[in-house]
């Protein structure tokens, strides 16, 4: 039977994982589908029921189910577990359900490709303390990247961030912004910027040093206005395409044992969105 694959989420339209898998799939001639689907978090259960009982063999989780869909699963890996959340699952041979999580794995990938080995030795800030920036943090520390700083709106929420993750401190946005020349890499996990409906900035960026390597994990819009001023303040600046690509092309591997090649789509997906 032919295998198929899918993507969950609420809203699901915009996801642009189904052409990037489907895509994939053709390139490496395997003779699968991948599907969107939308579900609404009050059929969660059921549609990962009838996901299994359709004999789909993985799908992607995406907003807002990524916490609520543990309880419905067999297993998590230790990125799941570290995470608390999930978005790739797969459905072995028997039926169990596996999560784990590539978000972070995706983004130290991404970062490896665009910075080599040099941004290891470099001081790192992580702007957030949400899902994004605890997927991000745990895969840097693991991968030696390091020390890591925290900054948040919400300073409890960096704090509490900063006890789980040994090698790592907070700073309140004022402290960042006045010591932003001391870090060699600065990434940015928040929602602002996105879309161009969350207008602004996360921090001043104005004591941000040349040379210094910025991530924004937004790829809609292709370059934020935080990015923009990294980028005119001489930094080398990364967008989130290649987190999003790094992060599906392992849940590729995780199904088919196939690693995916990742330039052209990063180029593909970055045309798509208009740059
Ligand atoms: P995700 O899974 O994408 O990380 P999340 O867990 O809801 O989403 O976290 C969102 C992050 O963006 C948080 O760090 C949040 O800051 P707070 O903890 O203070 O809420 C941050 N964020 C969202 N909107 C923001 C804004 N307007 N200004 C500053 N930070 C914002």
């Amino acid at each position: 039977m032919k295998k198929w694959y899918a993507v969950i989420g609420d809203p699901i339209k915009q996801s642009m994982s189904p052409s990037m898998h489907e895509a994939w799939f053709d390139e490496e001639s395997i003779d699968a589908a991948y599907i969107p689907i939308h579900v609404t978090e009050d059929r969660l259960r059921e549609a990962v029921e009838g996901l299994k009982n359709l004999g789909c063999s993985g799908f992607n989780v995406t907003v807002p189910h990524k916490s609520a869909i543990i309880p419905f699963l067999n297993q998590l890996d230790s990125s799941a577990r570290q995470m608390n959340a999930v978005n790739t699952v797969h459905v072995l041979e028997d039926g169990t359900l596996v999560g784990s999580n590539t978000d972070g794995k995706g983004f130290v990938r991404s970062l490896e490709v665009a910075c080599g080995e040099q941004c290891k030795d470099k001081k790192v800030l992580v702007i957030g303390a949400g899902g994004a920036a605890r997927g991000i943090a745990f895969a840097l520390h693991s991968a030696g990247y390091g020390p890591i700083f925290f900054t948040n709106r919400t300073l409890e929420k960096a704090v509490q961030l900063a006890t789980e993750l040994s090698d790592s401190a907070v700073l309140s946005v004022a402290e960042a912004e006045l010591s932003l020349a001391e870090f060699g890499l600065i990434v940015q996990t928040t929602s602002v910027g996105m879309n161009f409906s969350q207008q602004g900035m996360p921090l001043n960026p104005e004591n941000m040093s040349e040379g210094t390597v910025v991530a924004d994990i937004i790829y809609n819009p292709l370059e934020t206005a935080f990015l923009a001023e990294a980028r005119k303040r001489g930094a080398s600046t990364m967008n989130g395409v290649g987190m999003f690509v790094h992060q599906g092309a392992l849940a590729f591997e995780t199904w088919t044992e196939v690693r995916p090649e990742t330039g052209f789509m990063i180029d593909k997906i970055t045309t798509t969105l208009g740059g």
